[in-house]
């Protein structure tokens, strides 16, 4: 059974999801053992209290900067004995010396299909204002791992789904959630619980 970590700092509805696919059985070998927030007072920290799973917060301003942030952070997924950190929602910079310490073993959920509409700057609501901006009919989910590169890891999952001509971001951004974030990242997750994922040549493959 794989001890998962996951990092959030808002709603926390992709959270919701993963704990819903650990309660139905579609994650089958792994368990949420703790939620770490880097807000306090977010949604996120209630799902978790309310399904009984430890939370801790990290707030990002009681650090000096992002290093010094990057190695609590570190030292939290270490006493955890996290085997796989997923990001949901985090949106806080990190350092590349968490990701080091865990390759292959963080995985993320960005809002449209990597590799439109990534890297810095691209979070949340911003990702489907520049979609709509482009006219792009179809946008999407990706979970990749994570590594130094922003959005730039080994995709896992993608879904696309398909965006109308009289779309607001935040109407998007809702379709994509629950037409692909909510399915993907819960997947994901579970093949990686199954030992199901190979990492070679910076490409996924999933194994039968
Ligand atoms: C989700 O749409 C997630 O894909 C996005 O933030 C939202 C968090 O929602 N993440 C990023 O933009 C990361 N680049 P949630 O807190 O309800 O899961």
């Amino acid at each position: 059974m794989k001890n998962i970590t996951v990092l959030v700092s808002g709603g926390g509805t992709n959270l919701q999801a993963l704990i819903d696919a650990q309660e139905s059985g579609i994650i089958k070998n792994g368990r949420i053992t703790c939620v770490i927030s880097s807000k306090p007072g977010v949604y996120a920290l209630e799902r978790a209290k309310n399904h009984g799973i430890k939370s801790r917060v990290l707030e990002r301003k009681l650090y000096r900067d992002s290093v010094e942030y990057s190695r609590a952070l570190l030292k939290a997924l270490d006493e955890e004995k996290a085997d796989l950190v997923v990001y949901a929602g985090f949106m806080t910079i990190i350092d590349e010396l968490v990701v080091k310490a865990y390759p292959n073993r963080m995985m993320n959920v960005h809002p449209a299909l990597i590799p439109s509409f990534c890297g810095k700057g691209y979070y949340g609501l911003k990702v489907h204002e520049e979609a709509l901006k482009k006219g792009v009919k179809v946008s999407g989910a990706t979970v990749h791992f994570v590594t130094e590169e922003c959005d730039g890891g080994p995709i896992i999952l993608q879904k696309a789904v398909e965006v109308m001509e009289d779309d607001t971001p935040e109407v998007l951004q809702k379709r994509i959630m629950e037409q692909a974030e909510w399915k993907i990242l819960p997947q994901a997750v579970s093949l990686f619980c199954d030992d199901r994922l190979e990492v070679r040549d910076n490409r996924v493959y999933i194994k039968n």
